[in-house]
């Protein structure tokens, strides 16, 4: 008898010990900063219900709950796309395809964009369900190093030249795992690398918009010279609620057509009672206003985080002060490995993610992930004080 086989590439391709920590969130008195999760009592529980409500009512409903066009709902992407202009990035509704979820865009441009044995230049670390969608796809993945400020535009250019990528993958604002900001400077110039070697870049920017401190950045999408070359993407998870499954990719005009036939062959199109209920409560629901009470309250949990890092880690520790998003980065002194850590950090009742999964290249393992958004401030101090203690033990 012959067995049958499973696609090799997924042999290369790790399950994401976030997913598999994301059980623990569940287990009493283990306080998680592993999930990437929004804060579930921000959810606006009775706006969604009753945008779901006016959707399923009326002549609307039997419409809302047809087969739909791929594109997306005409009147989501209208009002997607005046946020987007309003926000400093000039979009027509038809600039943009809705996806379930801004991971599904992630993998519709790899099946639009990508062959397998084409190189993707990543930003060391990276967002691991990005690496594991390019793996898959068949992608060599080549680390860009960075620091405090995202991607090295030296880098960027090294890597063009000598390893002549497909795409550039870059979360700019807040990233996944870093919580690093890209300036302006270095967008201007990777925007000007990009359109003079010919390189797509993918801007994944689910974060943007819970900035804390400091002032927006414009998106590379909106620098005049890599207009052509920026796949912009955007997602309601981190300003509505995750469970909705809904995103956006704003496209330049030449990957489009590629890209919506990607999406009809992986699932015709994204939810049409979801993306009208989505539809009525952005019409309906001053979204700028929620966005803020979730931004201070997001802050207030950066800040309990940041304070009680000061007191906690060990000596010689280091870690990000992100200006917004959801994640702080640390950096453990004396070749620590972080994940030999985990085990005694659970039997402290705190739990982080090891950096290590999060790079394409040779991992950097003394890093680790943690996550502010889902406790209070004195939830926080509490775990934090509990991790300090599992790394000294
Ligand atoms: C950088 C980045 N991109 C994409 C996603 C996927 O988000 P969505 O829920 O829109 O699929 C995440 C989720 O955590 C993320 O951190």
């Amino acid at each position: 008898m012959t067995a049958p086989s499973l696609n090799p590439r997924l042999a290369g391709v790790r399950s994401s010990p976030v997913r598999d920590l994301l059980a623990l969130t569940g287990v009493e008195d283990v306080i998680s900063f592993a999930g990437g999760l929004p804060a579930p009592d921000l959810f606006d529980v009775d706006g969604l219900r009753a945008a779901y409500d006016r959707a399923l009512s009326g002549p609307a409903a039997r419409r809302n709950l047809q087969y739909a066009a791929t594109e997306g709902d005409p009147r989501l992407r209208s009002l997607v796309a005046d946020r987007l202009t309003r926000r400093g990035l000039p979009t027509d509704p038809d600039d943009l395809l809705v996806t379930t979820g801004s991971q599904q865009a992630l993998t519709l441009l790899t099946t639009a964009l990508l062959s397998p044995g084409d190189v993707v230049a990543v930003e060391e670390p990276s967002y691991l369900a990005a690496l594991q969608s390019f793996t898959l796809a068949g992608a060599e993945l080549v680390g860009v190093a960075s620091d405090d400020d995202g991607a090295l535009p030296e880098a960027v250019e090294e890597v063009f030249h000598t390893r002549r990528p497909a795409v550039l993958y870059l979360v700019p604002n807040f990233a996944n795992p870093t919580g690093r900001t890209l300036t302006l400077e270095r967008r201007v110039r990777i925007a000007e690398l990009a359109a003079e070697h010919g390189v797509w870049v993918v801007e994944d920017d689910p974060y943007g918009e819970l900035r804390y401190t400091g002032d927006p950045v414009p998106a590379l999408a909106a620098q005049p010279a890599a207009a052509q070359n920026v796949l912009h993407l955007g997602s309601f998870s981190k300003i509505g609620a995750p469970g909705l499954r809904l995103g956006w990719a704003r496209l330049p005009r030449a990957v489009r057509p590629a890209v919506v036939v990607a999406k009809q062959a992986a699932d015709l199109q994204t939810s049409t009672v979801d993306q009208a209920a989505a539809a009525e409560y952005l019409a309906a629901t001053d979204l700028d206003a929620h966005v803020a009470g979730v931004v201070a309250a997001y802050s207030a949990r950066r800040d309990a985080m940041l304070a009680a890092l000061e007191d906690a880690l060990p000596v010689g520790s280091t870690w990000s002060r992100p200006d917004g998003g959801m994640f702080t980065w640390v950096d453990l002194p004396g070749g620590v490995d972080s994940a030999q850590s985990l085990p005694a950090a659970l039997r402290e009742g705190v739990a982080f993610v090891p950096g290590e999964s999060f790079f394409a290249g040779e991992p950097d393992r003394s890093t680790l992930r943690l996550s502010f958004t889902t406790h209070s401030p004195e939830r926080i101090a509490e775990g934090v004080s509990r991790l300090g203690r599992a790394l000294r033990a």
